[in-house]
């Protein structure tokens, strides 16, 4: 139906002013932060599939035997004629699987916040899938976005966020996050959801701090972003990259940790930072099924189903909105 060179991108992606202003928010708190979003430039979602890959990141192999296991299944709880909207659509690879087994759907939105990667996944999927309409967003998904309509009517709209996105966030901000979710797909709408599972330290830890090292250039390729992109001077032998377990309340915390006392110019601020002192880049919270139960309940789901493997790694939940 739409041809890569035909297809319309609505592009929200966030510009250089937002992203010097979010930065320095971030990095001016007593306990310094970054908005994760912006580890997906090119090279950041490059790296990121490099990890999917890596022995130690169980996640998205094991999301993925889920996926292939029970596709079937899930197309039969999203119905015919489905609006398909993804949120951090990266390269589509979970989505083809939903795709495939789909009965006629309405249409795919995906919607990410890599504009190059966005485009090329969604021109190579438009190639494959000729007959379902591709309507690519370039966006920030946890801000409101306006779907754009399918030419096809659709039955029902579903959201797909996979890759366990869910756990970057906090309970909190899950919650808002489900129910902005809740008012895109409407009443009797789908979300359906990878939540990664609570398991041993060890393994989250391994998951997390890879032997290859490609963990660590994923982390400091904020840094790498705040140099080119926003002429920052941070010495990248400097700070180091940790991933620690904090049982309370579960979670893996991403952090560049300085390794001497020093100054950083950042627009026309010198940051500093002390010896040890960190960056938070990075939430992973692991979830239990009844914990995120009850986050889906407070936001206006029910769960409606839950397949996971069988070590019970990982697992993928069909929602209905209430
Ligand atoms: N959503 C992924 C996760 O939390 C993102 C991720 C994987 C990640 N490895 C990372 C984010 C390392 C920051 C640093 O599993």
């Amino acid at each position: 139906m739409s041809a890569p060179d035909e297809m319309t991108l609505t592009d929200l992606e966030p510009e250089r002013a937002q992203f010097l202003a979010e930065a320095l928010a971030g990095l001016r708190k007593p306990r310094k932060e970054f908005p994760c979003k912006y580890f997906y430039d090119e090279r950041g979602s490059r790296l990121f599939e490099e990890i999917c890959e890596l022995p130690e990141y169980y996640p998205t192999r094991t999301e993925l035997g889920i996926m292939r296991s029970h596709g079937h299944e899930m197309a039969a709880v999203l119905g015919p004629r489905c609006r398909l909207v993804e949120f951090g659509s990266g390269s589509s690879e979970k989505t083809r699987l939903l795709l495939d087994q789909l009965e006629s759907p309405a249409g795919y939105v995906p919607v990410d916040i890599s504009r190059e990667h966005l485009l090329r996944a969604a021109a190579d999927l438009a190639r494959d899938y000729p007959e379902i309409e591709i309507l690519p967003v370039c966006a920030d998904f946890t801000r409101p976005i306006r779907v754009p309509r399918t030419k096809a009517s659709a039955d029902r709209t579903a959201v797909y966020f996979p890759g366990s996105t869910i756990g970057n966030f906090t309970h909190d901000a899950a919650r808002e996050l489900l129910a902005a979710v809740h008012g895109e797909v409407g009443p009797g709408g789908i979300l359906l959801i990878g939540v990664d599972l609570v398991k041993e330290p060890a393994l989250l830890e391994s998951a997390y701090d890879d032997a290859a090292g490609v963990t660590a250039a994923f982390n400091k390729n904020v840094l790498v972003r705040l140099n080119e992109e926003l002429g920052a001077d941070f010495d990248l032998d400097l700070f180091a990259h940790r991933a620690v377990w904090v049982p309370d309340p579960g979670r893996i915390e991403m952090h560049l940790v300085s390794l001497a006392r020093q100054g950083v110019r950042l627009g026309d601020e010198v940051l500093c930072f002390e010896e040890k002192e960190t960056i938070c880049t990075e939430y992973s919270h692991k979830h239990t099924l009844a914990g995120f139960s009850s986050i889906a309940d407070d936001a206006g789901f029910d769960t409606l189903q839950v397949w996971t493997d069988p070590e019970r790694l990982f697992s993928v939940q069909a929602l209905q909105a209430k």
